[in-house]
């Protein structure tokens, strides 16, 4: 079965570090995604996959911090927009689990399906403007070669 949430070459930022974490959030999703799958329509809540989030909004905040740290042994003039915008993502992913929580919401694949495109279009916009920042500044980047692609338009997808 494909993967959930496959990421692409194309999407490698160039900065080891920060590749490793996107790549390990991306396999929490899959790993969500599969326990929802083997769980299939049942309604009852789903504590595996909601533990599973729990860990996701972890190593979410953690990379957050990372990242942000890189950004700034590398003096980039962007790090408080960019702070600003994980600030508002992690809000978002609180708010999420604190409605599954109370019962006003049920963790569903509609759900997990935008966050997948949450870490998507953070990684593939504000965090490629970051990269292409490191690349324009020579700073030592493993080269990625297909990482060259410029980030398009900030898209800001909030989880609904
Ligand atoms: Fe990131
Ligand atoms: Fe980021």
């Amino acid at each position: 079965m494909k993967p959930f949430l496959c990421w692409r070459d194309d999407w490698l930022l160039g900065l080891n570090e920060l590749d490793t974490q996107h790549l390990a959030l991306a396999g929490r999703l899959n790993q969500i995604h599969s326990v929802m799958v083997a769980a299939g329509e049942k309604s009852e809540f789903n504590s595996d996959a909601y533990r599973r989030l729990l860990d996701f909004a972890e190593m979410a905040r953690e990379h957050f911090r990372d990242e942000e740290s890189v950004m700034r042994d590398r003096d980039y003039p962007g790090l408080g927009e960019h702070h600003r915008e994980h600030a508002l993502l992690l809000a978002e992913l609180q708010d999420l689990i604190r409605h599954i929580e109370e019962g006003k919401r049920d963790f569903k694949l509609q759900t997990l399906t935008a966050l997948k495109y949450w870490l998507i279009d953070h990684a593939l916009n504000s965090d490629k403007e970051f990269a292409d920042f490191c690349r324009r500044h020579t700073v030592s980047v493993a080269g990625v070669a297909s990482a060259s692609r410029h980030a398009s338009s900030q898209i800001h997808h909030p989880i609904r």
